[in-house]
């Protein structure tokens, strides 16, 4: 069985790779030898033949990684689901490629870091979901949600589609919570959503000014990961 954690989340844009890196600096630290992946990029940059993700080189530069091929097999550049920027790009989005790289990863590495696309479901080609790829890895799962109004139905929805597949689900990460002025429904949301489903809250990661993905800082991440997150869950 692989050893690692696959980090899906309930939006796009909801913080998979802050806690996918934040996760890997935090094992990092404990001594591990932390591998992390990107399997398919889209919205990647740069004109060249090789296409630059920046979720991987945040991956890449947190787990200080050595192989940037294995990190980002597959990348496109329109910022859409794999499925319709394979199409734009006339390019397969090659999933052998994809299976390799893992299965590569995994002889340098004790521990594989995964961060998804999009959710759950998003199409990664026809007929072949998100989903689909964390069965085939046989690897457990985070989820990332946010604290908003939304946030209860959007997490079910998840939980919900997760464990209809009979995914192992190590618990729910919260992100981007307000450190003032939060809502009732920011202040409520995560003891909600565990007493509705009875997923363990690994923990809520705050609003942090000095991080940021795509100029590829980490600011505080390491510390305020390390300190808010039940990592030890993740891991047994
Ligand atoms: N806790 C946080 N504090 C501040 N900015 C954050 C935080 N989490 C995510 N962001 C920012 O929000 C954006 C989306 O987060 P990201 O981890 O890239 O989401 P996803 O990988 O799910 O698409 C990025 O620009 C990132 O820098
Ligand atoms: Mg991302």
């Amino acid at each position: 069985m692989p050893r690692g954690i696959f980090v899906t989340a309930t939006d796009t844009g909801i913080g998979k790779t802050i806690v996918s890196a934040g996760l890997a600096l935090t094992l990092k630290a404990r001594g591990m030898r932390v591998g992390v992946m990107k399997p398919v990029a889209t919205g990647c940059f740069g004109d060249g033949p090789r296409l630059i993700s920046v979720d991987a080189v945040y991956l890449f530069e947190a787990a200080e990684n050595e192989y940037a091929p294995l990190t980002s097999p597959v990348r496109f550049r329109n910022p859409v689901a794999p499925n319709i920027a394979s199409i734009y790009e006339q390019k397969e989005v090659n999933l052998d490629a994809i299976r390799n790289a893992f299965r590569e990863l995994q002889k340098y590495y004790d521990f594989i870091v995964v961060e998804g696309i999009g959710g759950l479901l998003a199409p990664i080609k026809n007929n072949y979901l998100v989903a689909n790829m964390i069965q085939e890895m046989k690897l457990p799962i985070v989820i990332v949600s946010h604290v908003q109004l939304g946030a209860i139905n959007h997490t079910l929805l998840t939980v919900d589609s997760a464990l209809i597949r009979g995914f192992i689900i190590k618990g729910i990460v919260f992100n981007r919570a307000p450190l003032v002025n939060y809502s009732l429904a920011e202040m409520t949301n995560p003891r909600v959503i565990h007493e509705l489903t009875g997923i363990r809250v690994l923990g809520t990661l705050p609003e942090m000014e000095e991080l940021n993905v795509e100029s590829c800082r980490f600011g505080r991440l390491k510390e305020v990961f390390a300190d808010r997150i039940n990592v030890d869950a993740i891991l047994n």
